[in-house]
């Protein structure tokens, strides 16, 4: 491996993790943006990796993770928006230029567990994502076997949509779900998140925030890191609240 996995600064288990998305990033100037991002506090970044044909658009490849992982030390979310993550050795790919965790979409047309062995027979966590229409229901046979659920809150393909309300019984159902287990799994939100849509997320249970133009587009992204964590604290504390007197 051409990096040292033991040289990326996971920060000491925060309750909130918030993961500024490089989609939303001047293409022009992505090491900046990838360094920016961490300077202002991120916990670690996330890359958008579209085929264009499991959403209608394109965006970057491994090479992208690789120069990502050159310039910073937080850890890279990379979701997998491809019909088929399986094919070509992308997994192995992706993992190899630095991915972790690595995130595929329940609605990929692939061997869903074979691919979730395969990263993480390669020491990388898989996650498992879900589109909004996707019902909860579609991952429970495979949810024991992932370290991360995503919900997308926007139907894939672009970034700086508007978050879907819909989707937040969603969350509150995997989020009980997750606080009952011994080793609850992160659960994610990805797609129109901001100060405002941030705190209802985690009312509902959310531990991780995936933001990309409200970060990036911020005049003090460190301000607006800080900002969304404080108030983002305060909504799921209110949520495990809840929780521990529903048990
Ligand atoms: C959408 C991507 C998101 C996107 C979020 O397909 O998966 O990660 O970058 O961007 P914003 O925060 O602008 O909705
Ligand atoms: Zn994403």
């Amino acid at each position: 491996m051409w990096f040292e996995r033991d040289t990326i600064v996971t920060k000491p288990k925060p309750d909130i993790v918030i993961l500024p998305s490089l989609l939303a990033a001047d293409f022009g100037h992505l090491e900046d943006a990838a360094r920016k991002a961490e300077a202002a506090g991120a916990d670690g970044l996330h890359l958008d990796i579209m085929d264009g044909h499991f959403v209608p658009n394109l965006s970057m490849g491994p090479d992208v993770v690789k120069m990502a992982r050159r310039c910073v030390r937080i850890p890279l979310s990379v979701h997998l928006m491809m019909s088929r993550p399986d094919r070509f050795n992308f997994i192995e790919r992706f993992i190899d230029a630095g991915a972790d965790p690595l995130l595929i979409h329940i609605e990929a047309e692939c061997d869903i567990p074979d691919a979730l062995r395969r990263i993480r027979t390669a020491g990388v966590k898989p996650g498992l994502t879900l589109n909004p229409d996707t019902p909860v229901e579609s991952i429970a046979q495979y949810v024991d076997s992932v370290d991360e659920v995503l919900c997308m809150s926007v139907h894939p393909g672009y970034g700086g949509q508007k978050f879907m309300p819909s989707v937040l019984n969603k969350i509150h159902r995997l989020a009980l779900a997750a606080h009952r287990r011994e080793k609850p799994q992160s659960l994610s939100v990805d797609g129109g998140i901001d100060l405002n849509t941030a705190v209802q997320v985690c009312r509902q249970g959310a531990t991780v925030l995936i933001a990309g133009t409200a970060l990036f587009g911020a005049p003090d992204m460190a301000l607006a890191i800080r900002e969304m964590r404080d108030a983002a604290r305060a909504a799921y504390s209110q949520f495990t609240q809840e929780a521990q007197t529903s048990v």
